[in-house]
């Protein structure tokens, strides 16, 4: 099945047609709320911002965020809820239709990228590097990938068929001395229940 543009029109369009209401309540990302509360607001980027909680989110917390994502409809709903939600939210909020396929943010512009569970169509070290790219010095870079087995039943999670990005090969770019890893590893995905996600925090060092 391929995820691209098409498919992701399509299942936005569905989700939003059928609980809509819903997808604009859903809470920010615990794993980047934790990680991230108590980082100072700067510049964030983030990649793949769907429906936009975390967007959301960071924006309420100070950021200037660019949100980027390749589905117009998960956009255009995106920007009607940070309207709602006033001009505090929606004025730090600057929304890009784009594939991150071939989309490279601007080299080190940003204090935080952000990208969670994006299937990757490429190569996942190559798109780590292109997200990693954005980053400024000192600045944050923070993954999340679904894994595709759940490593407690041995079954196939809703992430089987994408290819999201592992600890290993988020390592394997963000490597010292220009990278420090704050955070590696996989975690208990606790909002669905069951599997684990892919969690990866590192900050640029130069
Ligand atoms: C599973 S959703 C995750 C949304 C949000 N990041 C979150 O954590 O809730 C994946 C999102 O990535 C977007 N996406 C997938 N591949 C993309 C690509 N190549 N370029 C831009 N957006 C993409 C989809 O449209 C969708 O909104």
């Amino acid at each position: 099945m391929p995820y691209d543009r098409d498919h992701w029109e399509q299942l936005w369009q569905k989700a939003l047609r059928e609980h809509g209401d819903k997808v604009a309540k859903r809470p920010p990302n615990a794993h980047l709320t934790s990680e991230l509360a108590d980082l100072p607001a700067g510049r964030a980027l983030d990649a793949g911002c769907g429906h936009g909680a975390e967007t959301f989110w960071l924006a309420g917390h100070g950021w200037e965020v660019t949100a980027v994502d390749f589905s117009a409809t998960a956009l255009a709903h995106a920007r009607s809820t940070a309207d709602a939600l006033g001009p505090e939210i929606a004025g730090r909020v600057t929304w890009v239709e784009g594939d991150l396929g071939v989309w490279a943010p601007p080299l080190r512009a940003f204090e935080l990228v952000v990208c969670l569970y994006v299937h990757v169509a490429g190569s996942v070290p190559e798109m780590v590097q292109r997200m990693a790219s954005g980053v400024a010095p000192g600045g944050t870079l923070f993954l999340v990938g679904h894994r595709p087995i759940d490593p407690v039943t041995g079954k196939p999670t809703a992430a089987a068929n994408q290819v999201q990005v592992s600890v290993a090969e988020a390592a394997s770019v963000l490597t010292a001395p220009t990278w420090q890893l704050l955070v590696a590893e996989e975690r208990p995905r606790a909002a669905a229940g069951t599997g684990v996600d892919a969690v990866i925090c590192a900050k640029r060092v130069s």
